[in-house]
């Protein structure tokens, strides 16, 4: 419910509910009162007042709608006596101040009593005659000989059944305040537990966070508009973890790359020194030594010039610093393209590079051409680089296929190399890690599957591999169709 309704309800609730209550317990007690004896309240006093009053105003009624002069006749005088006798009432008609009729049971004093009273009172007067109280009822009526009349009716009261019912009343009275109190009670209790112990969680939780315990979690509970409140607060929290998480991330990402490029290219420069002081020493005194000595420093000087060079562009990539270019493009053109380029190079090497293509019709993707070059010579060199190394004497073969799902298209680079060992798989590509095999001999910063995999993402597509220790190895990537 919401907070809007729930005060609205509330609200309703501490004044509709007393008096549903109230009105409950006053037809049960009237129930009870008129069906067993109850000695401090008389329903048939109730009943008997209740019905004098009733039959006392169905006689004025009467009487005013007759013309005015019936009074004088003796017909309405008669009917006056039975009905007034019914009640046990007494009647006194005039005319001016003169006595036309009375009822029998009033002696001359208690008519005169019955006049004095009404004279000296204003509205309803009393009198008491013998031991019976009455009140007197006037109804005025203009006669035609321009005088008014009057008929006095009187009325007994009793007081015990007057008592009776102001101890009714206050009864009443009492049930209607305490309901009231006990609802409003109830309603501010309802109202504590919905809305204030919320706010009082809510409170505790943002005390939390802002010391800094990010784990504690805020619980979605009270009105519509609290919860609401809780779950945007959740969501902040959450989203702060999240991000303290990947700033702490980022500082390792940060230690580990500057400790992994210290030791990378503490290798090859310290053999350039090595190369230049056996050079600077004389120890190459050969013109052959001399130029093997120059090699080995131009060739240990350009892998470190990769090395940095592809750091750049992981470091670039992975800030998503470097925009993309992005062109529809054939894909089995350009892949095409790309093993014609590479053709040579490979056969150079001994290693024989195919290309095959399922695909029914010419496909467009979205590609940054540029880029995905780098991706796919990187896996060609590693397949290269790794069939070259460790092949088993048989002939290197390198086989790029392209084939189709539905919505994407799927580029397999597959050689007969010697495979990846399960306990590698799952880490070639996060950044320079190499399997220890590579380690040994094979050149390399461990950089390349890792800029492919931030290349892939970048066009929101996947790579992995499939792969197995002697079984060759086969990298897969998975590009949206355009
Ligand atoms: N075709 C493959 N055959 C066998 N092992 C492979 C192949 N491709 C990748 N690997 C393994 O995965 C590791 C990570 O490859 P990656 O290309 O990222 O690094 P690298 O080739 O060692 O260095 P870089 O590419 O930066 O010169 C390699 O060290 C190697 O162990
Ligand atoms: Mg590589």
């Amino acid at each position: 419910m919401n907070l809007k309704r729930h005060f609205i309800f509330a609200n309703a609730a501490a004044v509709v509910i007393p008096l549903v209550m109230t009105a409950v317990f006053a037809l049960v007690f009237l129930f009870i009162s008129s069906n067993f004896k109850s000695p401090w309240f008389s329903f048939e006093d109730y009943q008997t007042l209740s019905e004098t009053q009733i039959e006392l105003l169905y006689i004025k009624q009467d009487i005013l709608k007759q013309s005015p002069d019936v009074i004088k006749s003796p017909e309405f005088i008669k009917e006056l006596q039975t009905r007034l006798s019914a009640i046990n009432g007494e009647f006194i008609v005039l005319q001016g101040e003169q006595v036309l009729f009375n009822s029998h049971n009033l002696s001359k004093i208690d008519v005169a009593k019955s006049l004095d009273a009404v004279n000296s009172h204003v509205g309803n007067a009393s009198v008491k005659l013998g031991n019976m109280t009455y009140r007197i009822h006037s109804v005025k009526l203009s006669l035609a000989e321009g005088v008014s009349g009057y008929v006095l009716l009187l009325v007994p009261i009793d007081p015990s059944a007057l008592n009776d019912v102001t101890r009714f009343l206050i009864l009443i009275g009492i049930i209607f305040t305490l309901s009231f109190v006990l609802t409003n009670v109830f309603a501010s209790y309802r109202f504590t537990r919905r809305t204030l112990s919320p706010l009082n969680h809510l409170k505790k939780a943002a005390g939390e966070i802002s010391s800094g315990n990010l784990d504690y979690p805020i619980v979605e509970e009270g009105d519509l508009e609290i919860q609401e409140l809780c779950r945007d607060l959740e969501l902040m929290r959450l989203k702060l973890k999240d991000s303290i998480h990947t700033q702490l991330k980022f500082e390792e990402n940060r230690k580990m790359l500057i400790s992994s490029i210290s030791h990378d290219l503490k290798t090859p420069i310290t053999s350039i020194k090595g190369y230049v002081e056996g050079l600077r020493d004389g120890v190459a005194n050969t013109p052959e030594k001399h130029d093997r000595y120059l090699q080995t420093i131009y060739a240990q000087a350009k892998l470190v010039d990769q090395m940095i060079e592809d750091l750049l562009l992981y470091a670039k990539l992975d800030l998503k610093q470097l925009p993309f270019d992005f062109e529809r493009t054939d894909i089995e053109d350009y892949l095409y393209e790309f093993v014609l380029e590479n053709e040579p190079a490979c056969t150079q090497n001994g290693i024989e590079l195919s290309f095959q293509s399922s695909l029914i019709q010419h496909t467009q993707i979205l590609l940054d051409q540029n880029r995905f070059r780098r991706v796919l010579m990187n896996i060609l060199d590693n397949s290269k680089k790794y069939i070259q190394k460790n092949s088993l004497g048989e002939k290197g073969e390198i086989n790029i296929s392209l084939r189709d799902t539905q919505s994407s298209i799927i580029i397999e680079l597959m050689d007969n190399g010697p495979g990846i060992s399960k306990d590698d798989l799952p880490y070639i590509f996060d950044r320079f890690y190499r399997s220890d095999r590579s380690r040994g001999k094979i050149k390399g910063s461990g950089l390349g599957l890792a800029i492919a995999k931030q290349i892939v993402e970048g066009h929101n597509g996947i790579i992995w591999a499939v792969s197995k220790n002697q079984e060759g190895t086969r990298i897969l990537i998975s590009l949206s169709k355009f």
